[in-house]
Formats: C-alpha cells, structure tokens, sequence
C-alpha cells in the first residue's frame, strides 16, 4: 500500500527509514530552539543510528558507503546552515565553533574508513563516542551558543 504526501497525488511517499535500536537516541535536551537546526540534527543522529545498526548487522560495504556519504552531506550543509546563522546573529566564539566543525568533519571522515578495519566492540565504542561528542560537547555546549543571541 503507497501512502501518498501531501503534495502531490503522483509522488509515492514513504517515511525515513529509522534503526530498530539506536546507539544513542534523540532527546529534546539537544534542541537549541531553532527548527532548522534541530531538525539537521535530527537527521543526522537518525543515519549515524542507520549507520550503526547496517554496519552492525553486516550489510554491503557498498551500502555504508553510500550512508556514510549521506552523512558526510549533512554534515557539509549543515554547518554551511549553521555557520551562515551564527555570523548573522553575531554568534560569540565563532572563530572556535568553525574550528569545531571541522574537527567533528575529519573524525566522521576517519570513522568512515575505520569501520572495515576494526571488530565490532571497538566500532561501536567508536561511533557512541563520536555521537556522545558531538551531541554533549558540541551540540549542549557551543550550538547552544545560538539560543543566546537568535531571535524569538
Ligand atoms: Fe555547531
Ligand atoms: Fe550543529
């Protein structure tokens, strides 16, 4: 049975896929009240979950790569969204902030390439680490940084 969106009577709609059981789950204390931006958020804790349960549950190296690849365009249009607002609002610390984005960029780069190589106690110490940082020291810490200064 197709569920067709809103928008269109032509375009068959189907919901994001979602992890049966996700590494580190959304919670509304990440959001900095902006919907753009928790909503980027979202979505990438939603394929870093997806990336973990595939991996874990050995799926092709072809279809990891392709979902690795996703998230690495998230993360591109992201922090361009990001970056662009916190200049805008006059954001504090943002010569720190961007240096943190790129940080976070280059240990999903690694994560990337580490999964194929390590078993399975050590990629999944690695990707909770890795949602734990960028949710608890990133997203809690310096995106947070926006709630101060953006309009309301
Ligand atoms: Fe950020
Ligand atoms: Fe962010």
């Amino acid at each position: 049975m197709f569920v067709f969106s809103h928008y269109s009577d032509n375009i068959p709609y189907s919901p994001p896929r979602v992890a049966r059981i996700e590494l580190v789950p959304w919670d509304d204390a990440y959001s900095v009240d902006n919907p753009l931006i928790d909503s980027e958020h979202r979505e990438i804790v939603r394929l870093l979950n997806l990336l973990y349960e595939d991996w874990r549950s050995g799926a092709s190296r072809f279809d990891i790569l392709a979902l690795h690849d996703e998230l690495m365009a998230n993360f591109e249009l992201h922090f361009a969204n990001e970056e662009e607002m916190l200049v805008r609002y006059g954001c504090p610390r943002l010569g720190e902030h961007v240096v943190e984005h790129i940080k976070l960029t280059a240990e999903l780069r690694d994560i990337g390439q580490s999964l194929f190589s390590c078993d399975q106690d050590e990629g999944e110490a690695h990707l909770r680490a890795f949602l734990r940082m960028m949710l608890d020291e990133h997203v809690r810490t310096f995106d947070r940084d926006l709630m101060t200064v953006q309009p309301h």
